[in-house]
């Protein structure tokens, strides 16, 4: 029924930090545990970020934190979860955990749910009776979409599901039950041979990758689709729209057609976790020459400089653990795509 190579594919984890940070405090990774009854196992009440720590010269930096931290602020005040937290003390939080994970590089995993109060335990789709709690973990990550995807690409599918409407599940919170709709497209695109899948919109315009926001080249101009397409407003496609622009490359937030997938120059992921990966195949056609593009390259060359720590980055992106204080935003702020009119702006102050 599945194909085996699909399931048991993972990314490579070669450490998980020992400690967790719950509700203002440093707990056991073994301790930290949830009831099987909890509000979010049974109807998918959580909120997420995902973070990386690159290793520079000036030891781990954790890249674009306070973005991350708001936006994961923003995904709580759309389910209207009204917790305690605010973005410095989740910013030091998730500081204090990279130093003393000890680990140089990681994935930084700061998740808010609603939990099960034993005492008082309320069972039905109403959240409001559950309390919630908050947890940062990391682990060591590679690369998302395997170790050679960087250089030579990934071939992908458009997937059969389509991407969550704006009035059902709003794509602009990062909450876990979005990631049902994730899980379809991933395992689709798993189960037939390729590395990803991309989903359409609800009209039927590109919207994204299962993790990923995805960029177009066409000639020497950048597309990628508007936050109306239902995408995550991604931190990465927020600092890659911001380097196209200090490298002198057009950039257009534009709706993109299936079509135009198959016919582009250049195709390219945008991720946490993906980082900047190239698209060599849509539905088996190749994406021009069948490789990593040359915008692509120099795009994905200034982007891992910069979280290098060996390029000045266009903002303040760079949060360097060992002098212990979230990078200011002194920088352009991160605006999910203020390119065009009919997208939201988020801003950090
Ligand atoms: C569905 C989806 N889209 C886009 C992205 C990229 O967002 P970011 O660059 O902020 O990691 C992610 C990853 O977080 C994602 O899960």
């Amino acid at each position: 029924m599945f194909a085996k190579d699909g399931k048991i594919k993972d990314v490579k984890t070669p450490r998980i930090c020992d400690v967790v940070w719950h509700d203002g405090e440093f707990i056991k990774w073994t301790d930290a545990r949830v009831h099987v009854m909890s509000h979010v196992l049974h109807y998918g009440s959580s909120i997420f970020e995902g973070i990386r720590c690159y290793n520079t010269k000036q030891g781990p930096a954790i890249f674009r934190l306070r973005e991350h931290i708001q936006r994961l602020l923003n995904s709580a005040k759309i389910y209207r979860m009204d917790h305690p937290w605010t973005l410095e003390q989740l910013c030091d939080a998730s500081i204090e955990l990279v130093k003393r994970s000890g680990m140089d590089q990681c994935y930084i995993r700061p998740i808010l749910f609603r939990s099960l109060d034993e005492e008082h335990p309320a069972f039905g789709v109403n959240p409001f009776p559950n309390p919630l709690a908050c947890y940062i973990g990391a682990w060591d990550w590679g690369k998302y979409l395997g170790d050679e995807a960087i250089e030579q690409g990934v071939d992908v599918q458009v997937s059969t599901w389509n991407r969550l409407t704006p009035n059902s599940m709003p794509a602009m919170a990062k909450s876990g039950a979005n990631y049902m709709n994730s899980q379809l497209i991933k395992m689709e695109a798993l189960l037939n041979g390729f590395a990803e899948g991309i989903a359409l919109d609800d009209r039927g315009y590109v919207s994204e990758g299962s993790g990923e926001n995805i960029f177009l080249v066409t000639g020497d101009i950048v597309l990628t689709p508007p936050l109306s397409s239902s995408i995550l407003p991604g931190i990465t496609r927020d600092s890659v729209i911001q380097i196209c622009q200090e490298l002198g490359i057009t950039v257009k937030e534009r709706t993109i057609q299936r079509a135009a997938l198959y016919v582009a120059d250049e195709l390219f992921f945008s991720g946490t976790a993906a980082e900047v990966t190239p698209i060599r195949s849509v539905d088996r056609i190749p994406v021009g020459a069948g490789g990593r593009g040359p915008i692509t390259a120099k795009i994905q060359k200034a982007f891992f400089e910069i979280t290098k720590g060996e390029r000045p980055a266009p903002g303040n992106w760079l949060t360097y653990v060992n002098s212990g204080k979230a990078a200011s935003a002194d920088n352009n702020g991160f605006s999910t795509a203020a390119l065009e009119a009919d997208t939201a702006v988020i801003t950090v102050k």
